[in-house]
């Protein structure tokens, strides 16, 4: 008796079921849509660059905003962002205000700390035993054995920046990347 007591209800939880099934199918349709642009932003740098772009993210694990991050650091700027494999990676501001092609990863090639840029030396200095690269991350002063390893910054249509794996000869040395 009261199992039936509900079916004058059955036509409305059928239009409900339908009204729901509407709304998730158009919100797919919109998510769909939204995705869409992201998937297609992600791949021309990963492909483009031989695999492996990876947007770069502020501290707080978001995009770097270019536009906003240009707007707040100075010429000769060097900041960190998450790079690839998560590498802590400078972004370095040119003395045009732009950011450089380069990133340049802060891991020293000692022993692993992370390596602070001295902006008053014009380098990047170690404080675990002293090694010290100048402004481009080529070392100049060990224990370190190697300079800092780059990759390539490339600033994206919607003012992002995506870091990719750099392969080629490194500028500074004129040698074969180390890290490739
Ligand atoms: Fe940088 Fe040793 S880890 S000098």
């Amino acid at each position: 008796m009261t199992q039936f007591s509900g079916t004058s209800d059955v036509p409305d939880l059928g239009r409900r079921q339908f009204m729901n099934l509407l709304t998730f199918g158009t919100i797919t349709g919109i998510a769909a849509g939204a995705l869409y642009p992201i998937v297609k932003y992600f791949i021309p740098p990963s492909s483009g660059s031989g695999g492996g772009g990876v947007t770069a993210k502020d501290a707080l694990g978001n995009d770097v905003i270019v536009s906003q991050f240009l707007s707040t650091h100075n010429a000769g700027d060097r900041t960190l962002a998450q790079g690839l494999k998560g590498d802590p990676t400078y972004m370095v501001i040119t003395g045009e205000k732009t950011i450089e092609s380069y990133g340049i990863n802060a891991i020293c090639t000692h022993l692993g700390c992370v390596v602070p840029w001295n902006a008053n030396e014009n380098k990047f200095m170690c404080p675990c035993h002293g090694s010290q690269y100048n402004s481009e991350g080529k070392v100049v002063r060990g224990p370190a054995p190697l300079s800092l390893a780059l990759a390539h910054a490339q600033v994206t249509e919607d003012d992002k920046l995506v870091f990719s794996p750099w392969t080629e000869t490194d500028f500074r040395t004129n040698e074969d990347p180390w890290w490739a």
